[in-house]
């Protein structure tokens, strides 16, 4: 017998970790996790799961079946729940008012709407999605909005974990954060919450504020790591116009205590499903309520990350001869980060359709992400080959390109690489990754973000 039932709707990214770590750590709960998209439930039961994550399949295959399942039925499990988080996806809205900006909740009121429909009680509903601030007011109304005579309590607790280290972000997390109404039945509904995290995190990480500050803190969080990205990104730049080196900049500015080390590498962009939406989210609310000069401040952070983007382009193609015609192209990377299969929002998508469009023939490798690439490149099919073994990929390249930081690239044996490679043979490292002095010592021209080129042209 289970001391509580906590349901999650949503097996995504965000849904299916955060819930196998709850399970691990909550042997007295029963954790159920639903979502519509059927072929995604069967993954997560086969342990042949949706999503890479380094730790995932061990701690999965630890609970499944015991206090852990996944299924299809989501209206059959509402009502059975005490807990019920939802971690549905918030893309940013293609359509109407907002477009290309606003938070897309379609899915998100879907949700709220069928919870209320299955509930014969009330339930406290867990905001774990990132949403615009104050939609738990939006929520809570339509919750509230029924003849059963029952309440719901919405309670926001963003998720902060970072793909390809989400099971280490899950249990070690720097702060949990919770926020809900002053009323008591909104902090008896935080406690609850508060109780859950208990089980594996020292209280003094537990944070708790109100519903409005949870909510913006989440946008805020990531407002501000993006921004450090761009902003090392916009020096880089300076970097290579001045042979200072941005790796040293870095080391050098990062050792202030008050600046702090982190999300201060230089590269070719950030990726990824949320920095983009959440800071194009944030500058559409801020618009909202007439703050225009705020919105312009946050939406440089994402037109410097496609300056950069195209600034690396440029680099490829200005240092091989301003021409890429029928060049084959090594790309080795794809997903958005290291250690991870998503390729949602990756640089190398942009990378890649920029070279494409000038008719290179790109053969990609990516340890964890050739299917995304397939997708994501559907449109230049027969222009590009999926590779799984770097050193095909790079066989009578004229280029190697690095998109993505994947560790393994910088132990693989470039010697063998240069010498199956077309001459002059390149390498244009985006994530200034390589050991780039033995490079050139094998004969390899190198360019790089933000540090002088070593070429022999
Ligand atoms: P995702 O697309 O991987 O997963 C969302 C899941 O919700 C999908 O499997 C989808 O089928 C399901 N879904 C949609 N509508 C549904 C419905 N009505 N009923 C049942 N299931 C439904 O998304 P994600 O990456 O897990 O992100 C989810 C949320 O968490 C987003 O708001 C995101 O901003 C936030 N977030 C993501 C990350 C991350 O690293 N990916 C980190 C922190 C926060
Ligand atoms: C980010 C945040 O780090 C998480 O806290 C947050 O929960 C999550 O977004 C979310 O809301 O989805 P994630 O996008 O998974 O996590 O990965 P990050 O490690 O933040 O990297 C984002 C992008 O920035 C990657 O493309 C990465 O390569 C790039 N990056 C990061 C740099 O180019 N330089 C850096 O110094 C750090």
């Amino acid at each position: 017998m289970f001391k509580k039932n906590i349901l999650c709707i949503g097996a995504g990214y965000v849904g299916g970790p955060t819930m196998a770590v709850i399970a691990h750590h909550c042997p007295d709960y029963r954790v159920v996790v639903v979502d519509i998209n059927h072929d995604r439930i069967q993954q997560w039961n086969s342990g042949n799961l949706p999503i890479y994550e380094p730790g995932l399949s061990e701690i999965v295959a630890e609970a499944l079946g015991k206090n852990l399942f996944f299924s299809t039925d989501v209206d059959g499990h509402i009502d059975q729940a005490d807990i019920i988080f939802v971690s549905v996806n918030t893309p940013t809205k293609t359509f109407g008012l907002g477009a290309g900006k606003a938070a897309d909740l379609q899915y998100w009121e879907q949700t709220a709407r069928q919870i209320l429909k299955a509930s014969s009680t009330g339930k406290i509903v867990v905001e774990k999605s990132t949403l615009p601030v104050k939609t738990a007011a939006a929520i809570g109304r339509i919750l509230d909005s029924n003849d059963k005579g029952i309440h719901f309590e919405v309670v926001s607790n963003p998720e902060f974990l970072a793909e390809g280290s989400a099971i280490h972000d899950l249990e070690h997390p720097d702060r949990v954060l919770i926020g809900a109404r002053p009323t008591e039945s909104g902090q008896a509904a935080m406690l609850q919450v508060v109780d859950i995290y208990r089980h594996w995190i020292p209280e003094e990480r537990i944070i708790t504020s109100n519903v409005w500050s949870s909510e913006l803190s989440k946008l805020v969080a990531n407002a501000f790591l993006a921004q450090r990205v761009s902003s090392i990104n916009t020096i880089s730049a300076l970097c290579e116009k001045t042979n200072a080196d941005i790796e040293e900049v870095a080391k050098a500015v990062g050792m202030d205590s008050r600046i702090g080390p982190k999300f201060l590498k230089a590269g070719v962009g950030f990726g990824g499903s949320c920095f983009k939406k959440d800071i194009l989210n944030l500058t559409y609310i801020a618009e909202n309520y007439g703050l225009f000069e705020v919105a312009r401040y946050w939406e440089q952070v994402v037109e410097i990350n496609s300056y950069q983007q195209r600034r690396f382009v440029n680099l490829i193609i200005t240092n091989m001869f301003n021409t890429i015609v029928g060049k084959r192209i090594a790309i080795f990377g794809f997903s958005f980060k290291a250690d991870t299969g998503d390729v949602r929002e990756s640089p190398a998508i942009n990378v890649c359709q920029a070279l494409l469009d000038e008719k290179a023939v790109l053969a990609i490798h990516d340890p964890k992400a050739l299917e995304g690439a397939a997708q994501e490149l559907g449109d230049y099919a027969g222009q590009f080959s999926l590779e799984t073994d770097p050193y095909e990929a790079a066989s009578g390249a004229h280029a190697v390109v690095i998109a993505t930081d994947w560790n393994e690239f910088s132990t693989l044996d470039y010697k063998r690489i240069y010498d199956s490679m077309e001459k002059p043979a390149f390498i244009f490292d985006g994530r200034n990754l390589l050991d780039h002095q033995k490079l050139y010592e094998i004969g390899f021209s190198v360019h790089r973000i933000g540090r002088p080129s070593l070429s022999r042209i």
